[in-house]
C-alpha cells in the first residue's frame, strides 16, 4: 500500500470507530514537526529539559553503566532521533574518552535526519555517523546484520506514545536483537500530579492545540477532507491514578465531514471526541510489568533533581 493509501485507511477506520480515534503517529508531517519542536520549547513542557539535564550532568555515568572497554568497537544507535540536543552530551563525552564508536541516528523523518547529521558534523568533526531513514521495527533488523556490540538508545518517553502491548511488544523486539550485557537507555516520563503533566499537553500560547488540530490540517490537505477547524477544540485528559495522558479533539458542534478521496461523510455529534494520542508515564513497576516477557533486566535508573523524567538503562540478560 502507498503511503498515502495507507492514512487513507486508517483515517477511514479511525472514525468509523466508536469511540473515534486517528493515530497520533499522523502529527508528524513538516508543519507537525516543527510543532513539536516549538512544543519542546514551552515552559510548561518540562520533560525535554528534565531530560536534557540528565545527559548534560550524568553522561560519564551513562558511559559507566554501558560497561564497554574503551578499545572495543561499538555502535551507538539512536531511535527517533529527533535534533540530538540531549545526545551531543553524552557524544561529547564518549569522544573526550575517546571510544571507538559509530553513531548511527534512525528517523521516519529525511528532514530530522538531516538536521541532526548537520549539527554532528559540525560540532564533533571526528564522529564517524551514519543516518538510517526508516520504521524503526523495520530498520532494527537491518542494522543487526552487523555483528558489532551495540548499545540503543530511545529517549524523550516516546515509548508513551505507544499503547503498553505495542510497547512490549517492541522491547521485546529490541532484546530479542541484542546479545547478552547489550544495553537499552530507555528516557521516560514519571508518573506525578496532574498540576504538573496537564499544562505539558494544554500550554498556555496554545502550540499543543495547533499541533494536535495540525492533523484535521492534514486530513483537508492530503485526503480533500473538508473539517472545519473552528469546530473543534483541543481536549487533553490526564489523571495521576491512570498515569497516561490523552489528547482529544472534541466536535463543538452536530456536524459532518466529508473527506472527498473517501467519498465519504461521517458525522459528529456536539462534544463527541477524536482520541489522538496517549502519552504514558512511567514508574518502575509499570515498566517492569512491560519488560515482563523480555530478556532485559532494569540495571540502572538516572533521575534528574526534580525526579520528574527517568532514564533507564536495561540490560540484556
Ligand atoms: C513525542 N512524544 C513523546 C510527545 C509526548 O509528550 O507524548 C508528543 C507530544 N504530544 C503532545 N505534546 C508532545
Amino acid at each position: 500500500m502507498t503511503k498515502n493509501a495507507t492514512f487513507l485507511k486508517d483515517v477511514n477506520d479511525g472514525l468509523s470507530q466508536n469511540p473515534k480515534y486517528i493515530s497520533s503517529h499522523y502529527f508528524y508531517n513538516k508543519a507537525g514537526d516543527e510543532l513539536f519542536q516549538q512544543i519542546m520549547e514551552m515552559p510548561e513542557y518540562y520533560l525535554t529539559n528534565s531530560e536534557l539535564e540528565i545527559f548534560s550532568n550524568q553522561s560519564d555515568d551513562f558511559i559507566k553503566s554501558f560497561e564497554i572497554d574503551e578499545n572495543e568497537e561499538f555502535e551507538l544507535i539512536e531511535l527517533g532521533a529527533g535534533d540530538g540536543k540531549k545526545t551531543e552530551h553524552l557524544l561529547k563525552s564518549l569522544l573526550d574518552k575517546n571510544f571507538n564508536f559509530k553513531f548511527i541516528p534512525v528517523d521516519i523523518s529525511l528532514n530530522s535526519l538531516e538536521v541532526i547529521t548537520n549539527r554532528m558534523e559540525a560540532q564533533f568533526p571526528d564522529l564517524e555517523i551514519s543516518a538510517q531513514q526508516g520504521d524503526y521495527f523495520q530498520v532494527l533488523d537491518d542494522l543487526f546484520l552487523s555483528d558489532k556490540t551495540k548499545i540503543i538508545i530511545f529517549i524523550g518517553s516516546n515509548l508513551g506514545n505507544m499503547e503498553d502491548e505495542v510497547a512490549s511488544e517492541f522491547l521485546q523486539k529490541i532484546s530479542q536483537h541484542l546479545k547478552t550485557n547489550e544495553k537499552l537507555l530507555l528516557g521516560l516520563d514519571l508518573i506525578k500530579s496532574q498540576d504538573i503533566v496537564l499544562p505539558a499537553y494544554n500550554d498556555a500560547a496554545g502550540i499543543t492545540r495547533d499541533f494536535n488540530l495540525n492533523l484535521l490540517k492534514r486530513i483537508n490537505y492530503e485526503l480533500g477532507a473538508d473539517f472545519n477547524l473552528e469546530n473543534f477544540q483541543h481536549a487533553p485528559e490526564y489523571t495521576e491514578v491512570e498515569g497516561i495522558a490523552k489528547s482529544f479533539l472534541k466536535s463543538t458542534k452536530k456536524q459532518t465531514v466529508y473527506i472527498k478521496e473517501l467519498d465519504r461523510y461521517f458525522d459528529f455529534a456536539d462534544d463527541e471526541l477524536i482520541h489522538t494520542e496517549i502519552s504514558r508515564k512511567y514508574d518502575d513497576q509499570v515498566l517492569q510489568d512491560l519488560i515482563e516477557g523480555t530478556n532485559f533486566e532494569i540495571t540502572h535508573k538516572f533521575l534528574d533533581s526534580k525526579k520528574y523524567f527517568a532514564d533507564y538503562i536495561l540490560t540484556k540478560k
